[in-house]
């Protein structure tokens, strides 16, 4: 196959991060600590795994970074925005994550990670007060700020290439509206300031669009998922993704509900609820805000568990996710799902899973992948939704035409596929 052009990954990466809150301060504690040789990144494709590429007697396994060129951990600046003014290193020990020794061997690269002014509406993220923010005339107007802060970031740290993320909170449900539809009517809606149809999170969007960056839309939020973005992102050759991370209760999910598929076992019914109580929990115990969470976890079953397909088996499922706000818990998650499956005959049996999970822990490793692989992307000339990066995501984007792909060992032979074509290997479905 002929090999694809991929740019090589030279110079400093600038990795700029919406929100530096309690996953944002693991993922830069983390990243951090294994480049000092002080820590594993668990968890993360990009630095642990090995991937076959060639069939065959040419069969080879490889790290992903020996497949294609990836930028290194040493070559990463990091950045960010918040509507408070902690550095990463008060937000670490804020957020309670990660325990003091192993947050202080990089105290003094984190005291350096001060967030940018944000761009902030409260009526997106009701239960938040912020006191770092931007003053401007209109959504153009703070983009074009945010524009700014990216060109300045990038001079001042000498980067040859930016991806912004955004794992600041989720916002309030935005259903999809005229304005969405194309660019120019979004440009029009920024300019005239229609406050209610463009989020915040839209004008981080639209500036790292604009520069030439890759974007990642961490939070259920629409943001980038509109044909507007879609079309922006085309027309400046940018490399976008969302949404949601993947992390919990519905990488569960996308486990169980292919297993019950595979064996043509029945689905009555699926509820899932969480106790939690960090800030993330905080926001989402606002009902908008946890409206838009819902829509994103609620989407799995249904694709996967098609009830056209299978009316014997997945006609009728009540699927119901729920959320609570229980601060003693902090970042430790706990995700209960009471499955009602049926068998042979019709016979009920139920399966329970207990998950004592930590948000953060397993959300920062997927924050490196999805940075690392967005720059790969743009290095490799790509454009638009990168479906491939679907595995590791709650709500994947996709257009019209396209149904996403929820099923999680689908979504990694996708992803292996890209990377071995971007590697110069044959894509192929063989069983590793
Ligand atoms: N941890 C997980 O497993 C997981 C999974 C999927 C999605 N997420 C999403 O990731 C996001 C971050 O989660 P977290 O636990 O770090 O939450 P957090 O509340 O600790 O951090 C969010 C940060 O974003 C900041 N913020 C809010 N609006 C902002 C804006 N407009 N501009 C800049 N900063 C802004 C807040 O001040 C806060 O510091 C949430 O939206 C959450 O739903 C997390």
């Amino acid at each position: 196959m002929e090999k694809v052009n991929v740019k090589p990954a030279t110079g400093k990466l600038g990795v700029l991060c919406v929100g530096l809150g309690a996953v944002t301060s693991t993922f830069m504690v983390g990243t951090l600590m294994v480049r000092k040789g002080l820590g594993q990144p668990v968890g993360s494709l990009t630095q642990l795994a090995t991937m076959r590429v060639g069939k065959g007697k040419d069969k080879q396994y490889k790290k992903i970074s020996e497949v294609v060129p990836l930028s290194n951990l040493n070559d990463i600046v990091f950045g960010g925005w918040d509507i408070f003014a902690e550095n990463a290193y008060e937000s670490a020990i804020h957020a309670e994550v990660l325990k003091e020794k192993d947050i202080n061997p990089v105290k003094d690269e984190l005291e350096a990670i001060k967030p940018m002014p944000a761009v902030f509406d409260q009526n997106f993220v009701k239960r938040l007060h912020g006191t770092h923010v931007k003053q401007g005339a209109s959504r153009w107007d703070l983009t074009e700020q945010l524009r700014a802060d990216i060109r300045n970031f990038k001079a001042a740290n000498n980067c040859e290439r930016i991806v912004v993320i955004w794992a600041a909170s989720t916002e309030i449900y935005l259903p999809l509206c005229d304005e969405h539809m194309s660019l120019a009517l979004l440009e029009k809606a920024m300019k005239e300031n229609k406050t209610e149809k463009v989020s915040p999170s839209m004008c981080y969007a639209y500036a790292a669009i604009a520069e030439g960056y890759p974007f990642i839309m961490g939070a259920p939020n629409l943001c980038v998922d509109t044909p507007a973005m879609w079309e922006f992102s085309k027309k400046m050759n940018v490399p976008i993704s969302g949404k949601d991370f993947k992390t919990g209760q519905t990488m569960m999910k996308t486990v169980l509900a292919p297993m019950l598929k595979t064996r043509m076992l029945g689905l009555r019914g699926w509820f899932s609820t969480n106790i939690l109580g960090n800030r993330d929990g905080e926001v989402l115990d606002d009902p908008d805000s946890f409206k838009t969470k819902e829509v994103s976890k609620l989407s799995v079953i249904e694709t996967i568990l098609d009830g056209k397909e299978h009316p014997e088996l997945y006609s009728d499922i009540f699927h119901k996710v729920r959320i609570n706000y229980y601060p003693p818990r902090n970042d430790d998650k706990e995700g209960w799902d009471n499955i009602d499956i049926f068998g042979w005959m019709g016979y009920p049996m139920q399966i329970k899973v207990d998950f004592l999970c930590k948000d953060s822990i397993l959300a920062a490793p997927l924050l490196l992948d999805l940075v690392l692989l967005s720059d790969l992307a743009a290095r490799a000339g790509r454009s638009g939704i990168q479906d491939w990066l679907s595995f590791y995501l709650k709500s994947p984007m996709h257009d019209f035409e396209h149904k996403p792909v929820h099923d999680l060992f689908q979504q990694f032979t996708i992803l292996k596929n890209n990377l071995r074509e971007m590697g110069g290997y044959d894509a192929d479905e063989c069983v590793d």
